[in-house]
């Protein structure tokens, strides 16, 4: 499928509770009110299908799946995410701005389990085939993101319930990866008021 000319697809990336959703929120918004078209998503989830995967993700015990299970069960819920609402918003030209795409299983997966990067890039290549056109990270220290993320009772824990050491291996890995395509990830500095962090975010935008 070939996406019309003005289509962008940005993904927001991150660890546990460094603002991406408000932050995609606020992009969304603002590409509303300059007359595009958007379509805000996040994953895992983003379509009826793979909204019912991510609760086999999000809730029950942390070590309820082993990684490379994850990495299975995260790209078949991108499949059905890419087939239903990602590729034909595209299509027709809209903005895609998603909250986590495949830099999420990069990076949690890879963090995991050692050697694993590679399968998802393997995953990647065979079911996806498709990166995002613009990438950001919002990058902030984790002992002031995990306090932010287990303070929302969200009952969708299971992710951030493996501690400081792990966010902080999850920091390196987005860090390394937007050093691994600065082409296309970009850095943002999450601990400053959202308003700031928004205007950082806008002004790495290709907007006209
Ligand atoms: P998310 O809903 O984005 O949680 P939060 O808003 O707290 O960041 O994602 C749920 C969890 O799933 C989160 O801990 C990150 C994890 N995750 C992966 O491990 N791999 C993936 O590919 C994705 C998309 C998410």
């Amino acid at each position: 499928m070939v996406a019309a000319p003005q289509a962008r697809f940005v993904t927001f990336e991150g660890i546990d509770g460094a603002g991406k959703s408000t932050q995609a929120r606020h992009l969304a918004e603002a590409l509303r009110a300059a007359g595009h078209e958007v379509v805000l998503t996040r994953e895992p989830g983003g379509s009826p299908g793979a909204e019912e995967i991510r609760r086999l993700l999000v809730s029950g015990a942390p070590g309820r799946w082993s990684a490379e299970t994850e990495c299975l069960l995260f790209t078949a819920a991108r499949r059905d995410h890419w087939e239903r609402t990602i590729a034909p918003a595209l299509a027709r030209g809209a903005w895609v701005v998603c909250d986590r795409f495949a830099d999420s299983t990069r990076v949690y997966q890879g963090a995991a389990q050692p050697g694993l990067r590679a399968v998802v890039d393997r995953l990647h290549a065979e079911f996806i085939g498709r990166e995002p056109d613009v990438t950001v990270v919002i990058d902030m220290d984790p002992a002031e993101a995990l306090a932010r993320g287990l303070a929302r009772a969200s009952g969708e824990n299971r992710f951030e319930e493996r501690g400081l050491a792990f966010q902080e291996r999850l920091r390196t890995g987005f860090r390394a990866l937007a050093a691994e395509f600065p082409a296309r990830i970009r850095l943002v500095d999450g601990a400053r008021p959202a308003a700031e962090v928004a205007a950082a975010v806008r002004a790495l935008m290709p907007l006209p």
